[in-house]
């Protein structure tokens, strides 16, 4: 049964509660391949949805979910019911932005079938509009599969979260020549198989140009380069909520800082009793 709800004007706790409008489209992302930078962000909740739409074309909810929300030590624990859980929450908190779901480590790399179990389960649960998947060569032939059988599909090559076993930690890919080799036909495969994007991830530069210009879809960096088609980043380190994160990230804020701050003025005015006031406080009708 589907989980899609969509938010009830009257609860909902954000004002105004946003209009629904059309959604970008997979088609009009494919068409801004070498034109207007494509900007995607994460999202994982409905909260963080709603405010992040009205500047993006696409949220991803990422499988890094398990690391920012969950506090897991890789993306590789995560399950089909956390993506369907947390995509169906950004979907009912967007309106704008195409919705990406990210295939779970697991739920996709053996077989073309079982590929297009996970992804339509996702998309009937979700209503989002494409899913992700990880992976190079050896899953052009499952994106051929999906594509065909309607759903529409965003690689991931590089670097490769779900693969950090077999690359020996987060390493950038592309300095050693086979690999740079790799990345490119990786790239390449993803593409002539029917990927409507495809996210470049800790590639070095120079590789990471020479793919964006041999293939025909949108090509969105995360640690690459300026010149692909788009780029995308984990909402809460752009958003500083972190202290440590990768070398690629630039903070556009100081949400830890903030939280910090609020949570201590609270504890504080709690300790004095200095909260609530009477502005706080119902009293009987006179
Ligand atoms: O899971 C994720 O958030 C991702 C992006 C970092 C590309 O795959």
């Amino acid at each position: 049964m589907s989980t899609t709800f969509t938010i009830d004007t009257a609860t909902s706790r954000a004002t105004p509660t946003p209009a629904p409008m059309k959604r970008l489209t997979v088609p009009a992302v494919r068409a801004r391949k070498g034109g207007e930078p494509l900007v995607m962000l994460t999202a994982y909740t409905v909260r963080m949805a709603q405010l992040m739409d009205p500047h993006c074309d696409m949220l991803l909810v990422g499988d890094s979910l398990g690391q920012v929300i969950y506090g897991l030590p890789s993306t590789l624990p995560v399950s089909v019911e956390m993506m369907c859980a947390h995509g169906a929450a950004v979907v009912r908190g967007s309106y704008h932005s195409l919705v990406v779901i990210d295939m779970p480590f697991g739920s996709y790399e053996a077989s073309p079938e079982q590929a297009f179990a996970t992804a339509s389960r996702i998309m009937k649960e979700t209503g989002a509009a494409a899913v992700k998947m990880e992976g190079g060569e050896a899953m052009a032939q499952t994106v051929s599969f999906l594509v065909a059988r309607g759903i529409p599909v965003m690689g991931h090559v590089g670097l490769t979260p779900q693969a950090v076993n077999i690359l020996g930690g987060h390493r950038v890919q592309g300095r050693d020549p086979a690999v740079a080799a790799k990345v490119l036909a990786d790239t390449v495969a993803i593409d002539r198989a029917g990927a409507f994007a495809i996210v470049i991830e800790g590639v070095v530069e120079p590789i990471a140009i020479e793919a964006t210009r041999a293939v025909s879809c949108p090509t969105i960096g995360i640690g690459a380069s300026a010149e692909c088609d788009g780029q995308v980043l984990v909402a809460e380190d752009m958003l500083g909520l972190f202290e440590r994160t990768a070398r690629f990230v630039k903070r556009y804020g100081a949400m830890a800082d903030l939280v910090n701050e609020a949570a201590g003025a609270y504890a504080a005015d709690v300790r004095s009793r200095a909260f609530p006031t009477p502005d706080q406080t119902y009293q009987p009708k006179d």
